[in-house]
């Protein structure tokens, strides 16, 4: 155990803050408090501990940091514009105009007239003297890419993101000092219209934040001598058209590569046929460096087969549903024109099928070949959401090894891994991992097909298991920060985000704020302080999530007798969204509907009153004790109106469905005579179901702890090993390779409905299977002290899995054979763990656990059987044996 810290920070060789011997056991989220750090300069630090066997370290490795450009002076480049013929505004429709078909769609050719080239621009420029460092600061409104002397510049795709362009755009860093060379050298940079001009979200609008695309960069080269010289943008940048003919993030892209300019980023190039840029408007003040992972290709995949169909075309079949796009190598006459179409399915007959259509959904690239040979191609701004790619106009047979599936997701480190003896839960979990990597794309998304959008309950149900597969924490505190920017001042928080013109349906019938979607803003914060034990997530949000519930505490007040003011009855709500019976009965897409309408009463007050609970314990946390009072009272309220509006002497519920008895049991809506008998009703409604779930997106991720703690995992166990629709293994035994939208996305007879197939919600579960089957429950934020408790009766003979915590790897495995359990588990350096293993694993008949044991850092076995167990430590290469009965 760590007992003290020391951090050094040095600049140029001079300590800047020594925080001196600190006796505390904290090993992350210490914040700097030396003086102010300046704009450019790089800063290194290391750090020392001392532990409680009287040890002391050594200094760590110097790690560094540099910093951005601080202040608004920092910056002299200006923005500027290609020469363009502004984007036209597709009209702006509701999605019930889009559900109810409302909307005419036009075909890829009825669309090319509207869609825009993206946009080459460059300089050439001079270095005369030998340089000590180079650094490129960078952003675009449009989406970019930047090549020096003809190379790419860093890997990130889509810079600068998908962001709220009008409050909060991120500027990019590079270290270009190895792209300069003596003599002439030439920057050069692609800008495409991406999020900020391109046709988004579900109803595939465009312009949601300008209809121009422009550039901002600032190239800062130091010299060896000490001298500087800034190449920034101005109107001596030119600019032309380029190969692409057009490029949107969600139709796809059209390249021409006749078109290709040999060398235009290179320094021998002459622009003097090109256009000079102009400049633009300076737009708001909200440039800021960037913060989070960049978007990469982080994987690549190998098809699993391509075969001919019926039509002549060739499909590729990847064999995984994923968010990316191929790299396709050519060997054909020049002119070629080859079209590219991407889905998640195909029919029965391994015909190409959509599974997702609408406006602007088609997810199609054109390449038309020079005829160079051996030509690759790999669209530069767009993706796609896919499994099979449908190739036309190729003369020749596509070759596995000619063909590869680029998979494209935010830079984050994989944390989570689950292993056990059921091959059907592994891909399971590994269906969870794909959908997260798919969806979390710039920002956390719902699909990546039909709407990419930062669905922010989406976002909250899927947050706790997110944490576990992946380091999300700087990617949801980015995308939380946006959440903030874009809360409106009543205090309401946009359905999505970044919400762009979506607000422009404000007074709508669906609104544009709903319970269970707004209450992100303090679900997922609360989420990320007890995964990764960082308090300021809830200090910097926690005014937002006060506005929040102020917002919604005046839509419940409108009525102002009795009990009723504590309902949050009044506007529209998606509540328990996607209840699958309500889905599959209506199969003229207003089945989500049914859902908002039978429960989104019920479903917001519950989250009305968990947000209370929630924020009473955070401003307890962080210092709080007035607001800590206020809001539990009102917590206290909530509940006796729900229990008094609502329930009656049965247990029964007003809307009386599997996931309304989930939330109020989960959010401890009633008082406790009554939950025995809620129970009972939650249990007969699965019965009566076919021991299956019939749970929407914001009930299911605490169905099955809510089973479970009721004291029947025996019904959890029906519903996880349930084959039939709507269940989990039936997705698997259809062959899904990621989480559906709704569960009957493909029926038994394989016919395939068109709904995401790559959707995050239902992924919840994987939360449930790290915590329940592989046993990992934290207890003190950030696994400081966590709890092992794996159910070792699930009916599996062995987990394992692991989870890279702030404070290292927990790596927990047991199997079972005859009697026997044998648990091995690595507890990391500065945490303790908690074994408890229940009666029944002993054989022993008694109701309470009879084992609780806790164990310090270091590996351990431990052997459980017929009421005897030892536990063997391992820890600094000394072995102990400790034994007890
Ligand atoms: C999205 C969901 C989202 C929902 C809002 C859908 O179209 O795909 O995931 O949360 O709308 O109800």
């Amino acid at each position: 155990m760590q007992t003290a810290y020391r951090i050094v920070v040095e600049s140029n060789g001079v300590v800047i803050w020594d925080s001196g011997r600190v006796e505390s056991e904290r090993t992350s989220g210490i914040v700097y408090k030396g003086p102010n750090l300046c704009s450019r300069r790089r800063y290194e630090w290391k750090v020392k501990v001392w532990d409680n066997q009287g040890r002391e370290s050594d200094w760590s490795n110097p790690a560094f940091w540099e910093m951005g450009l601080l202040k608004p002076e920092d910056w002299e480049a200006h923005w500027i514009e290609p020469i363009q013929k502004p984007a036209s505004e597709e009209k702006m429709v509701s999605v019930l105009d889009v559900v109810s078909g409302n909307v005419a769609t036009k075909t890829l050719q009825e669309q090319e007239a509207d869609l825009r080239p993206p946009q080459l621009i460059r300089r050439a420029f001079r270095v005369v003297r030998s340089v000590r460092k180079a650094r490129l600061y960078i952003t675009s409104r449009g989406v970019y890419r930047a090549e020096i002397n003809g190379m790419k510049v860093g890997q990130a795709e889509f810079s600068p993101d998908f962001t709220p362009y009008d409050k909060y755009l991120k500027y990019q860093t590079y270290d270009v000092t190895a792209c300069i060379k003596p003599g002439v050298n030439a920057i050069g940079i692609v800008l495409a219209d991406g999020w900020y001009i391109g046709r988004i979200h579900f109803a595939g609008h465009s312009c949601h934040y300008g209809n121009k695309l422009a550039l901002l960069l600032q190239l800062e080269i130091e010299y060896e001598d000490g001298s500087t010289e800034v190449i920034s943008t101005d109107t001596s940048f030119r600019c032309h058209t380029g190969p692409w003919l057009y490029a949107d993030l969600f139709i796809g892209e059209k390249y021409d590569a006749r078109l290709e300019i040999q060398g235009w980023s290179s320094p021998d190039f002459d622009d003097s046929e090109w256009f000079k840029c102009v400049y633009s408007e300076d737009g708001p003040a909200c440039i800021r460096a960037q913060y989070g992972p960049v978007v990469r290709a982080m994987e690549r995949l190998s098809p699993i087969q391509i075969y001919v169909s019926s039509d002549g075309s060739q499909i590729v079949d990847f064999g995984q549903v994923i968010a990316g796009r191929i790299r396709l190598r050519l060997n054909v006459p020049e002119g070629t024109e080859i079209r590219i179409e991407h889905s998640e399915a195909v029919d029965t007959d391994g015909q190409f099928i959509r599974n997702i259509v609408g406006r602007n959904k088609e997810q199609t690239d054109i390449y038309i070949t020079s005829g160079r040979g051996d030509e690759v191609y790999e669209p530069a701004f767009t993706y796609h959401g896919f499994r099979y790619v449908r190739i036309t106009g190729c003369p020749t047979r596509i070759q596995l090894d000619d063909v590869e599936a680029v998979v494209l997701y935010s830079d984050m480190k994989l944390t989570g891994s689950f292993r056990c003896s059921d091959e059907r839960l592994n891909r399971l979990h590994s269906n969870i991992q794909w959908t997260q990597k798919s969806n979390m794309v710039s920002i956390p998304t719902d699909c990546p097909t039909r709407e990419r959008a930062g669905w922010t309950g989406d976002v909250q149900v899927f947050a706790p298991t997110a944490t576990f597969n992946m380091h999300v924490f700087a990617f949801l505190r980015r995308w939380l920060l946006m959440v903030r920017l874009e809360q409106l001042p009543d205090g309401r928080v946009p359905n999505h985000v970044p919400a762009g013109r979506y607000l422009e349906f404000e007074s709508g019938p669906l609104g544009i704020s709903s319970a269970g979607w707004g209450d992100a803003i303090i679900i997922v914060p609360w989420v990320l302080y007890q995964r990764y034990g960082d308090i300021s997530i809830l200090e910097e949000n926690y005014e937002a999530m006060g506005r929040w519930l102020s917002y919604v505490r005046s839509q419940a007040e409108q009525e102002s007798d009795g009990h009723r003011r504590y309902l949050w009855n009044h506007g529209f709500h998606f509540g328990d969204w996607m209840i699958p019976s309500l889905v599959m009965e209506n199969n003229n897409g207003l089945g989500p509907i049914a859902s908002a309408e039978a429960t989104g009463e019920l479903v917001a007050t519950c989250f009305y009153a968990y947000s209370c609970k929630l924020m009473s314990e955070i401003a307890d946390i962080i210092g709080r004790p007035g607001d800590a009072v206020f809001y539990r009272q009102l917590y206290s309220h909530i509940r006796q109106a729900f229990e008094k509006e609502y329930v009656d002497d049965s247990g029964r519920l007003s809307a009386h469905f599997q996931g309304t008895y989930v939330l109020a049991l989960y959010m401890d809506m009633v008082s406790s005579n009554l939950r025995g008998r809620m129970v009972e009703q939650l249990v007969r409604l699965i019965e009566c179901n076919g021991w299956r779930l019939d749970t929407g997106f914001l009930a299911t991720p605490f169905l099955m702890d809510v089973l479970c703690d009721a004291g029947r995992p025996d019904i959890a166990y029906r519903l996880l090993w349930q084959e039939r629709c709507p269940s989990w293994l039936y997705e698997i035994n259809c062959g899904a390779t990621t989480v559906w939208e709704s569960w009957d996305a493909v029926s038994p007879n394989g016919d395939v409905k068109l709904v995401s197939q790559n959707h995050v919600a239902f992924g919840c579960i994987g939360d449930w299977m790290y915590r329940r089957l592989g046993g990992l429950k934290p207890l003190m934020p950030g696994f400081k002290e966590f709890i092992v408790e794996p159910d070792v009766m699930c009916g599996l003979d062995f987990v394992g899995i692991c989870h890279d915590t702030p404070y290292g790897i927990i790596k927990l495995e047991w199997r079972r054979s005859m009697e026997i359990v044998n648990l091995s588990l690595r507890v990391p350096a500065n945490t303790h763990a908690i074994v408890r293993v229940s009666a029944k694993v002993l054989h022993i008949d008694v109701q309470q656990y009879v084992l609780e044991h806790r164990v310090h850092s270091g590996v351990h076995e431990v052997l459980l059987g017929s009421g005897d167990y030892h536990i063997v430590v391992e820890l600094d290469d000394r072995v102990t044996l400790e034994s007890a009965t």
